[in-house]
């Protein structure tokens, strides 16, 4: 086995796990108005059960009084049965699987209960529609004990055990920290009297449910807040919980609530432009500290090689995978056989989509992240020709070829990718490497033709007659109508990207600042060029909706001293620079050797039309039809590849 170290069996309690892989809790957006479990969860956790030793759910809510946001219920018998079928989901197929239990408490911007009300962070800075409310020492009693029914619940319904949530700003959380928590009753003011609340909650559930089920927690192991929970802290409260029966420590960190999760230090999400594996320190930390219960990490572990040297090096007991399961359902069955992994791109699209947008979670990489839409083979095969061998019409391609169509895939260039090539040529978005080469070695490895350094034209597709036609050939760079737009110091983004080893030493002016036009000043500005990003806008990736992401780009240009110029239009481009305008009409000159266009990319009705005309069954997808990220490409050639 070429993982060993992370296919070891370890112990949680009396529970052998049968490996070191935890599923980490996701909530992927699907709720039932009744909050009961619903069906496409279950399929989420059916189709990647198996493999991973241990399961853990998202968290469920074990009280409707306290915190009105909608999450998946584990209040009253009534959720038994759901709960049971979720349950089954894992352990028929072989993984252990804890359910996450917890109270929204600050947390719910509607509905916010807190230790202390009143303190800066609640009463000046709180931004939610609510107004937090302290609880009374009866109100925590009555939590507690909630606590431990929803617990009594997991267990009747066959789960093998539950894990508690004390991370971010739920209620646990809060009344751990020093900051939020100034309460003078029995639950605050000592560090014993901040741990009571999950203390009794932990002990009220093994006087229930028993010694040998076991409870988990997860909490803040490092807290960005002044007086928050620093990592002397964070092992002092790990101690103290698994002094008093808890059967694992699961790390995780937090920032200040007007903070994106990935602006400090141990962010536990990482994103596409920071490292993997952020928070390992803190759980080595953890781990060099506390002996009795194994240690859980997470934060950007997505290759199993990285995983099975955390447990090799003895950093953490077992590893919590999150993102890179929505990417790919078998991350764990493809490590242990040494498969192929369509690589997570840390794009952050998934959380997005559920914690910003409120939707079912949608993944960039991976179609069908529920599991629900396997292709099916085909019993009329048709020979299908693919133009433009981008993330979008290699979806296409392998996705008809699966069902047993007879594929050919064309590209003008010499190999496979399209936009992915300039993508992942900054070495800062380090997965897009990954995939690009995932997308390669699946097209070498299927019965798709990958025809390369073809123009295909509509005159070819005529000429070769397929039944069906995918119009895939990417959008076009914007040229703005700028005078001079033609001279010979400009180029676009993705020459610059591709060819940014060729530039050092030159003075550099971008035109845009899009995530295209930022990534591409980056880009050159980490050769050695002196680059100014010149933007219309009064701020940089405006239209920008993962703030998470572009919030760390800019400081990453800031920190490389990329010049900006906001609010400002160019008139002229000139043999010697660019000529600008602000907004009161003052005009000057930015001298430079080369002038990125990176406007943003435009569709191509007209050639798309022309190629539609050349076959009877034709469709059009990606950024030809309507730019787009790589989750729309990937979609629609999925959603095609599965249709004809
Ligand atoms: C869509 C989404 C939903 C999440 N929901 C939960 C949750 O309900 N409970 C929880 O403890 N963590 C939740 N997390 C955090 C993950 O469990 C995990 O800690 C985090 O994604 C970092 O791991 P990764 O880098 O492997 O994704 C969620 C993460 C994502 C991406
Ligand atoms: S949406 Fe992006 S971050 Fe989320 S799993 Fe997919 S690739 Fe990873």
């Amino acid at each position: 086995m070429k993982y060993k170290h992370l296919f070891q069996p370890v112990m949680i309690g009396n529970i052998e796990i049968k490996n070191r892989i935890v599923m980490s809790p996701m909530g992927i957006g699907a709720y039932n108005d009744d909050e009961t479990a619903a069906e496409d969860y279950i399929s989420f956790i059916r189709a990647r059960a198996g493999d991973p030793g241990l399961i853990i759910t998202t968290g469920s809510r074990v009280t409707a009084k306290y915190g009105k946001f909608k999450l998946m219920g584990c209040y009253d018998d009534c959720f038994i049965p759901g709960m049971k079928r979720l349950a089954r989901a894992a352990r028929d197929r072989g993984s252990k699987i804890f359910l996450q239990i917890l109270c929204l408490g600050g947390a719910d911007p509607d509905d916010p209960f807190v230790p202390t009300a009143g303190i800066p962070m609640y009463q000046d800075e709180w931004e939610g529609p609510g107004r937090p409310v302290e609880l009374k020492d009866e109100q925590i009693r009555e939590i507690t004990r909630e606590f431990v029914q929803a617990a009594r619940r997991a267990k009747e319904a066959g789960f093998d055990g539950v894990e508690l949530f004390g991370a971010e700003d739920f209620l646990v959380s809060a009344f751990l920290c020093p900051h939020l928590n100034r309460r003078t009753d029995e639950y605050g003011g000592s560090f014993e009297n901040r741990m009571k609340f999950p203390v009794d909650i932990v002990s009220g559930i093994k006087k229930v449910c028993g010694d040998n089920f076991p409870v988990g927690f997860k909490f803040n192991s490092f807290y960005d807040l002044p007086d928050g929970i620093d990592l002397e802290l964070g092992v002092k409260i790990a101690q103290n919980m698994a002094d008093n029966g808890v059967s694992y420590i699961h790390e995780w960190s937090f920032a200040k609530l007007d903070r994106p999760m990935s602006m400090f230090k141990y962010s536990p999400m990482p994103s596409l432009y920071q490292p993997r594996n952020t928070t390992i320190p803190i759980a080595t930390n953890l781990k060099n500290n506390i002996k009795e219960v194994p240690i859980i990490a997470v934060g950007g572990i997505l290759k199993p090689e990285e995983a099975d040297s955390i447990i090799k090096n003895g950093e953490a007991d077992l590893v919590a995978v999150g993102r890179a399961f929505i990417a790919d359902h078998n991350w764990a069955y493809s490590s242990k056989r040494g498969l192929r992994i369509r690589p997570c791109i840390r794009c952050h699209v998934c959380h997005h989509e559920v914690a910003v947008v409120g939707k079912i979670v949608v993944c960039s990489v991976n179609p069908d992240v529920l599991g629900q839409n396997e292709p099916v083979k085909t019993d009329s095969q048709k020979n299908v020709i693919i133009v433009g061998a981008g993330p979008g019409g290699i979806t296409a391609a392998l996705t008809a070829s699966k069902r047993g169509h007879r594929v050919a895939l064309y590209d003008k260039e010499g190999q496979a990718g399209g936009k992915l090539v300039p993508g992942s040529a900054p070495d800062f978005k380090h997965e897009f490497t990954d995939l690009l080469r995932y997308f390669r070695e699946e097209i070498k490895s299927s019965d798709v033709e990958l025809v390369k350094d073809i123009k295909v034209t509509p005159d070819i597709i005529k000429e070769k007659s397929p039944d069906v036609l995918i119009v895939a050939t990417g959008g076009l760079p914007v040229a703005p109508g700028i005078k001079g737009v033609g001279s010979s110091l400009v180029v676009t983004a993705e020459d610059a990207l591709v060819n940014a080893g060729d530039h050092s030493g030159k003075n550099i002016v971008v035109i845009g600042g899009g995530d295209v036009g930022c990534e591409t000043a980056l880009h050159l500005s980490r050769k050695g060029n002196d680059v100014t990003i010149v933007e219309m806008l009064d701020e940089l990736m405006k239209k920008e909706e993962i703030k998470h992401n572009s919030m760390i780009l800019m400081k990453m240009l800031e920190d490389d001293g990329v010049a900006l110029c906001l609010s400002i239009t160019v008139t002229e481009i000139t043999g010697a620079g660019v000529k600008i305008k602000d907004r009161t009409g003052a005009c000057k000159e930015l001298q430079a050797d080369m002038v990125v266009l990176a406007a943003g990319y435009s569709s191509q009705p007209d050639g798309v039309q022309a190629f539609r005309s050349a076959c009877k069954e034709s469709y059009a997808i990606g950024d030809c039809a309507a730019p787009g990220r790589i989750r729309q490409a990937v979609s629609e050639g999925f959603r095609i590849g599965s249709l004809i």
